[in-house]
């Protein structure tokens, strides 16, 4: 049977970063939120939207010692994670939370927070400028509203099985109504939510993975095409060569992947 035999059922609860989540651990408020560090200050109330397992998040409430931190996501998996890592840490004025971005008015007031922030996460949601719009809402005036988003991704050595991959990938967020690089033109969506050009800095940062970080990653990333399959876009066949190629690929000592991320950084 193809690919295209079959329905495209289940494609809305397709989520390729849940196989990813021990690579997303390793981020930093430091590696992945450089646009934002330097502004926040020590009183200020954050929220951190699609926080997932909150390592970022938790970066964000040391900054804030006599400030708090609401991280808010989805999944339940990465919140027990995010409050467990906290625990372990004695963070103290952090709070994990489930919370859908796409609800975000039903959960908190406007003006409430001195920073809203998310990071690779518009970019997986249904209605991305609706939840920069919220986001925007929650911001006190003078606040900032804060976002970093994939732009690119690129595996070193090349190999087609990628390329493969990466097709079902995108032809996935064209059936769920997501876009894949969201980090090229986020900034235009801030515009259209009501910021003024003056009131966007915009600027690139990158995620590097080598070694034992570059496994994980690829560990991950191989199991992705077997998402694509339960929904149909994919054979088990194409799955299992994807991920033989991706072991291949990661046993080479020189294999790199070098993602580039767009930020905003928006004062209201
Ligand atoms: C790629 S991960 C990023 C996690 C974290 N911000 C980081 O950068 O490590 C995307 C996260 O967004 C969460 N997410 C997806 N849709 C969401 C929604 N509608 N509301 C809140 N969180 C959502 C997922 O559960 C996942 O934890």
């Amino acid at each position: 049977m193809s690919a295209n035999d079959k329905p495209t059922r289940g494609v809305q609860e397709l989520r390729p970063y849940d196989v990813l989540t021990e690579s997303f651990a390793r981020r930093t408020a430091a590696n992945s939120a450089p646009y934002l560090i330097d502004f926040i200050k020590p009183t200020d109330s954050i929220l951190d939207v699609g926080c997932g397992s909150g390592s970022i998040t938790l970066g964000f409430a040391q900054l804030v010692p006599q400030g708090h931190v609401i991280g808010i996501d989805v999944t339940e998996k990465e919140l027990a994670l995010a409050r467990g890592a906290a625990t372990a840490q004695g963070v103290k004025n952090v709070e994990f939370r489930f919370g859908d971005a796409h609800k975000l008015l039903e959960d908190f007031e406007d003006d409430t927070f001195n920073i809203v922030h998310a990071h690779q996460v518009l970019f997986h949601i249904h209605e991305p400028v609706k939840v920069l719009r919220y986001m925007r809402q929650l911001t006190r005036p003078g606040g900032l509203v804060a976002s970093g988003d994939s732009a690119d991704l690129v595996f070193w050595p090349h190999n087609p099985a990628f390329d493969k991959q990466k097709e079902i990938w995108y032809k996935m967020c064209d059936m769920k109504g997501t876009v894949p690089n969201a980090g090229r033109f986020s900034h235009v969506w801030a515009r259209e939510v009501g910021f003024e050009w003056s009131q966007i800095q915009l600027g690139s940062k990158s995620e590097h993975y080598f070694g034992e970080a570059m496994r994980n990653f690829a560990a991950g990333a191989s199991k992705v095409g077997y998402m694509f399959r339960e929904a149909g876009m994919t054979t088990l066949e194409e799955c299992q060569e994807i991920e033989k190629s991706y072991k291949e690929w990661a046993a080479k000592p020189e294999s790199r992947i070098l993602g580039l991320d767009g930020w905003i950084l928006c004062r209201k």
